[in-house]
């Protein structure tokens, strides 16, 4: 069996090493993580103990030191999904989003797209083997608070409302027109709130099991009745591989559970799993709460609609919201 050899940037990111852990799997998958390892980072251990895996260090924005390593590497796929991630960030200082999220992606596009060239001419074919998967986000849609049932599709227009989601929609943009122009094969897939093993403390799960651990009071933003869609991260990685596999080139999918829930509904929820375990024994998950004043421009809530990626890949979100908190809590202890 021929074998897929798979750069994912960021891969040692919350998703990224999730996703990385998943294809190692496969032996006939030779995988290479590019991450400059900023505070968002994981120590990824559990990766360097299989030999289809490699790690270069290198920030995604130098031109020249990723369109050498391509040259090495010889990818067919990449997977990217190196970002700044953190809203709150972005708010606070946008700079890093700007060069990494918009600059970064453009420095991958470009490479990629002239490494394709290059390598179909030298071997005098057409191969069509090549993919480059960009890891989005629903937020580009911006706020989905007025028409309340309404979910986005892939071709609604793009609103994003905060530095971070507007990097997010630039990388498209520039996507988009290198795939028109320079034939990149890309592939774009814009996942929902996820959660699960290796993510960064600061995102808001991570944040509500370990204040209720540690007896503390739990930051919420406003009302706290903001409405997301959850997904679990195994289940996110699991589209990943599906749209490697079967998608077309030049698709959008949407990746989303059927999960909305406001955030303080959540919080009770997290807070009833921790009790019935005995890991907290104050009964009332609201003296937790401390609401802080909103976050600027916060989007009240995202819905995506993911009938699309279900119906063409035939995959389905399978981890219900009491299996993958469960899990999470487990993973968290553990560490
Ligand atoms: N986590 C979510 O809920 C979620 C939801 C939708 C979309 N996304 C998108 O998925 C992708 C992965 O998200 P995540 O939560 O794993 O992010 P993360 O912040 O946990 O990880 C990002 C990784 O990228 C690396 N990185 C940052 N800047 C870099 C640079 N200039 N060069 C090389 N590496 C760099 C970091 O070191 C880190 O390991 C991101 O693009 C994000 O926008 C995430």
């Amino acid at each position: 069996m021929k074998k897929n050899r798979i750069i994912i940037t960021g891969g040692s990111g919350f998703i990224g090493i999730n996703l990385a852990l998943e294809l190692l799997q496969n032996k006939n998958n030779i995988i290479l993580n590019i991450d400059n390892l900023t505070y968002a980072s994981n120590d990824d251990y559990m990766l360097r103990k299989y030999s289809n895996y490699s790690f270069i260090k290198e920030n995604i924005i130098f031109k020249n030191k990723i369109a050498n390593i391509l040259k090495k590497f010889k990818p067919n796929i990449i997977f990217h999904l190196a970002a700044e991630s953190h809203v709150d960030r972005s708010i606070f200082k946008s700079n890093n989003f700007i060069s990494t999220n918009i600059i970064g992606t453009y420095s991958l596009a470009e490479c990629f797209s002239k490494y394709i060239s290059s390598t179909q001419k030298s071997n005098n074919n057409n191969n069509n083997n090549f993919k480059f998967i960009y890891v989005s986000t629903d937020e580009v849609y911006g706020d989905n608070f007025l028409k309340k049932k309404y979910r986005n599709f892939e071709n609604d227009r793009l609103l994003p409302s905060s530095p971070y989601s507007s990097t997010k929609a630039s990388s498209e943009m520039i996507i988009n027109a290198w795939n028109r122009t320079f034939k990149l094969p890309a592939i774009i897939c814009r996942p929902s709130n996820n959660y699960g093993p290796f993510q960064n403390k600061e995102k808001f799960i991570p944040l509500v099991i370990s204040n209720f651990l540690q007896n503390t009071k739990i930051p919420v933003y406003g009302s706290g009745k903001q409405i997301r869609n959850w997904i679990f991260v195994k289940d996110t990685v699991k589209a990943l591989i599906k749209v490697m596999n079967k998608s077309k080139i030049g698709k959008i999918y949407n990746v989303s559970s059927d999960f909305e829930i406001e955030n303080l509904k959540l919080i009770k929820l997290i807070h009833d799993q921790l009790s019935k375990r005995g890991l907290v024994t104050n009964k009332n998950y609201k003296s937790f709460v401390n609401h802080v004043p909103d976050r600027l421009g916060h989007d009240f809530r995202y819905s995506i609609d993911n009938k699309k990626i279900k119906s063409d890949l035939k995959w389905n979100s399978k981890t219900t919201i009491a299996d993958g908190i469960k899990e999470t809590i487990n993973w968290y202890l553990d560490k």
